[in-house]
């Protein structure tokens, strides 16, 4: 067994700045399908002063109160079809903020027998809301769908799930064998392999994405499980999409 807190990216639950108006937070371990994930979120305020939540993890030890300091809590993100477990709590707790859902959470949701409640769904492009600040594309695989998005102003990529990179010393020994299958061990992260056979039926598709994303030039990405890249984020992108050619 593994201790719930002893992540590697202590400390948890607390807003760690890495840019301008954008902020981290490491959480605790989620489990999907018996595999741990250390969890991550990722906060923004827009010029307007409200405040953008993207994958919210366990709300502990004060983590609400927290962003809640920095603006208008306005914008709640479940940015793919897996990554809505705590959206409930953080609704309850700010229930003046709008929900935003990726295609398919909805009725992945209902088929774990939650009943969620979002407000407007994702797509391919950015709304009005954040338009001017954040971009957004839509992944679709038929199987995994994902909505990643940029902020310009800091060049920060956050993505979910379309590239892991798990550190083998941060993980529980038995895992490691797992890890080393799915080719999603640091510092060579990238996309899990189930993942990426369902976007080989859509090529053209994913590489679309892949040259947006290096178009965008980001200086740092953003992952939900393991290292991020606080640096060289365009080289990464390049490397973690370097099976595509
Ligand atoms: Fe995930």
């Amino acid at each position: 067994m593994f201790k719930e807190k002893a992540t590697g990216y202590e400390p948890l639950y607390t807003l760690k700045s890495i840019a301008p108006n954008v902020w981290i937070a490491d959480g605790g371990w989620i489990r999907f399908y018996g595999l741990p994930f250390p969890t991550r979120m990722t906060v923004i305020r827009l010029t307007n002063g409200d405040i953008w939540v993207h994958s919210p993890i366990a709300d502990k030890e004060g983590l609400s109160e927290s962003v809640a300091a920095l603006g208008s809590v306005r914008h709640l993100i479940a940015p793919n079809w897996i990554h809505y477990a705590w959206v409930p709590s953080w609704q309850l707790r700010f229930q003046e903020a709008l929900t935003w859902a990726s295609p398919g959470v909805v009725k992945r949701a209902a088929s774990k027998g939650m009943q969620l409640h979002f407000d407007r769904e994702l797509g391919n492009d950015s709304p009005i809301e954040w338009a001017t600040e954040i971009d957004q594309r839509l992944a679709d695989s038929g199987y995994h769908r994902e909505v990643i998005f940029l902020h310009r102003a800091s060049r920060t990529l956050v993505l979910t799930d379309l590239i892991e990179n798990f550190e083998r010393d941060k993980m529980p020994w038995w895992t490691k064998p797992l890890l080393r299958l799915g080719g999603v061990c640091d510092p060579n992260g990238q996309m899990p392999r189930d993942m990426a056979a369902s976007f080989r039926r859509h090529p053209q598709h994913l590489r679309d994405l892949v040259d947006t994303m290096i178009a965008w030039h980001p200086e740092r990405v953003i992952l939900a499980h393991g290292r991020w890249y606080p640096v060289n984020g365009t080289a990464e992108l390049s490397r973690a999409f370097r099976w595509l050619e």
